[in-house]
């Protein structure tokens, strides 16, 4: 980035209401006042800004249309009497920069970058909820935005951020989710873009989560693309198989996104004293290991549910109850383990969470408005009592 960010407030009298933080708050319905954004034109990004909330418009003809382009991550920040924390912020800038170099697009640098989401975060503090279960959800993108059509990498692309308040990604909250193991589609294949965060990855993953739909599955289990033998991912998240003694987790060949999630959650389970193998888990062993009983849990992790239990798995037209169906003990210790990390209610022993110095970061934000400060970033804020968290997953 050649310049310094930049700042330009919104008008208060423009600012949307902020919705209520409660059950009906969703995932992914609210974004807050202001998004960050640069360009990279002329070989290097430029004229990073944090500005009012806005619509952006491209000609027909912009790259990102018609080839796709197009890359994302998806982390959180999080609230605590008034404190910010973000969870392994620097590992989602690393695989956005991955994603950027599978994908031709230009790469950036995280330590900006993430000075910019810092920023954001700290501006639309009163958008982040201070509640166990809830956070602000942060978008980063990128987009090839050159006018032309021919298929070669884009000669311009924008990044933009965008932040809004999250509760549970699943609307029954933290509880088991039904599966669908599709054969006939599949998600990506090694030597395809699977490992990257790109946008053409989830348009692929739609038809398969509908077919899914008509047996009740809200999320498909991916098998692999070339023998449709190995599992992969549960819909947008990595997957964990509790076995009698064992926990594995599919090991990363190349088709599989490296979650942020399923690196923590391999770090804690290796630091609790468990047997953690990353290999490839065929579906015969799993289902066999359902009918059996030697397969005691199986979970989703990600950083939108963080742990999401499943209950049942539908497999060339039967039905397996994943153990009695109900969360594993397990993953409702990983759950409350990691989401009480991520608030700080845990000893970050390894160092996953980050504290925003919320103090540097308003003085940045004084200085780029020419000295005065957003009224509500001056408040004090309301210290809440956490030692009985109102929580969704309570
Ligand atoms: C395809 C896919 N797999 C796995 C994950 C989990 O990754 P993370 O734990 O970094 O959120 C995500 C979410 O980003 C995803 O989209």
């Amino acid at each position: 980035m050649e310049s310094k960010l930049k700042i330009q407030y919104i008008d208060e009298n423009l600012k949307k209401n902020i919705p209520p933080f409660d059950a009906n708050l969703g995932f992914g319905r609210h974004f807050s006042d202001h998004i960050f954004l640069m360009e990279h034109t002329d070989g290097r990004w430029q004229n990073p800004r944090i500005e009012p909330y806005k619509n952006i418009s491209f000609p027909p003809s912009a790259m990102t249309f018609h080839y796709g382009q197009g890359i994302f991550e998806g982390m959180k920040a999080y609230k605590r009497n008034g404190e910010l924390f973000l969870f392994r912020p620097q590992k989602n800038l690393e695989r956005m920069n991955n994603s950027a170099r599978r994908m031709v697009m230009p790469t950036f640098d995280n330590e900006e970058v993430l000075e910019a989401i810092k920023t954001l975060v700290c501006l639309e503090k009163d958008w982040i909820p201070d509640l166990k279960g809830y956070a602000l959800y942060i978008r980063p993108t990128m987009i090839a935005t050159e006018p032309c059509l021919g298929v070669r990498p884009s000669n311009s692309y924008l990044f933009f951020c965008i932040v809004g308040p999250v509760g549970a990604y699943y609307p029954k909250g933290f509880n088991p989710v039904d599966i669908y193991v599709c054969e006939k589609y599949v998600r990506a294949v090694r030597g395809g873009v699977g490992e990257a965060k790109a946008m053409g990855n989830y348009a692929a993953s739609l038809l398969a989560q509908r077919e899914g739909q008509t047996y009740n599955c809200s999320q498909v289990l991916w098998l692999d693309g070339v023998e449709r033998r190995y599992i992969e991912e549960v819909g947008a998240m990595n997957i964990f198989v509790r076995f009698k003694d064992e926990l594995a987790t599919p090991a990363l060949l190349g088709s599989i996104l490296p979650g942020v999630t399923r690196d923590s959650v391999l770090k804690i389970a290796r630091d609790w004293g468990l047997t953690v193998n990353e290999r490839q888990i065929s579906i015969d062993e799993l289902i066999e290991g359902v009918k059996s009983g030697s397969v005691l849990e199986v979970f989703g992790v990600g950083t939108a549910a963080v742990i999401s239990p499943v209950g049942r798995l539908v497999y060339q037209e039967q039905n397996y109850t994943v153990g009695d169906g109900k969360t594993g003990e397990l993953s409702q210790k990983l759950f409350d383990y990691i989401t009480s990390l991520q608030i700080g209610l845990e000893k970050d022993k390894f160092g996953f969470v980050e504290k925003i110095d919320e103090a540097a970061i308003l003085e940045k934000i004084s200085k780029s408005l020419g000295g005065v400060l957003p009224a509500h970033l001056k408040k004090k804020e309301l210290i809440l009592n956490h030692s009985e968290p109102t929580s969704l997953f309570l």
